[in-house]
């Protein structure tokens, strides 16, 4: 446990999905807490909401009921305006397919984070995206396209894009499931050191048991509730 404030409180979180007699009942009064620096390890079998409890936590789905209190902010109150920017302020996201745009360089994916949301100058831009790309390990490989990218290569520059900005929070939905260990480990120790380097909150959605080690924290989704991990202690 840490003596920290919690970055991230969730409580009473209920979400179902559909209709009539279709419905799922997703999420059941689920509550959490997340906290600076620290990396929590969200698991559970395929289908059983982690990915919509990723999206209630980060402003991407409003939750039927319950709520969510980030750096003092309830989310879901807030006007979708004022939400969608501090999403773009407070937020980082890395998800499993890369989504990288295959005809930019790495360089130039990272270079459009800074010049575009940020309004940052050329030169500014150009320094901070070739230090990223170092901390990446791809400092000679900024200037292919991302389709020449491997597989592993691809995601790590989707983690420089998630991190350029200093997110206080790194949302990564199973990062590492289309990549093999060895480069799935290095994205793995990527976000989790940006995050304690940072005291960034990292929130990572994974089933392999090799994340395990990473994780600060591991709990479990099953049936809508969350259950610690055996031997953890939700707070
Ligand atoms: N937009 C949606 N509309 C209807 N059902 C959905 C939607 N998104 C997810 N679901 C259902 O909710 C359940 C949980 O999905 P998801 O959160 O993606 O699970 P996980 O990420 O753990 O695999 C699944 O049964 C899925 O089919
Ligand atoms: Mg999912």
């Amino acid at each position: 446990m840490t003596s920290e404030e919690p970055a991230l409180v969730a409580r009473h979180l209920h979400h179902t999905f559909g209709a009539g007699d279709e419905t799922v009942c997703v999420l059941r009064d689920v509550s959490l807490e997340l906290y600076p620096g620290q990396m929590l390890l969200l698991m559970g079998p395929s289908g059983s909401g982690k990915s919509t409890l990723l999206a209630v936590l980060s402003g991407l789905l409003r939750p039927d009921r319950g709520e969510v209190r980030v750096l003092g902010e309830d989310l879901w109150r807030l006007s979708e305006a004022r939400r969608e920017r501090f999403r773009l302020r407070h937020f980082g996201f890395v998800f499993q397919g890369f989504n990288l745009f295959p005809s930019l360089t790495a360089s130039e994916q990272l270079e459009m984070i800074l010049r575009w949301g940020e309004g940052a100058s050329r030169r500014n831009a150009r320094s901070c995206v070739a230090a990223m790309l170092e901390l990446l390990g791809l400092g000679r490989r900024g200037h292919l396209r991302a389709d020449r990218l491997s597989g592993g290569e691809k995601q790590r520059v989707a983690v420089g894009r998630a991190l350029l900005k200093q997110p206080r929070f790194c949302f990564a939905d199973e990062p590492t499931a289309a990549l093999d260990w060895a480069h799935g480990e290095q994205v793995i120790q990527l976000l989790r050191s940006a995050a304690r380097d940072r005291g960034a909150v990292l929130f990572v959605v994974g089933h392999d048991p090799r994340l395990v080690p990473y994780a600060d924290r591991v709990v479990h989704l099953a049936d809508g509730r969350l259950a610690p991990a055996p031997g953890e202690v939700l707070p």
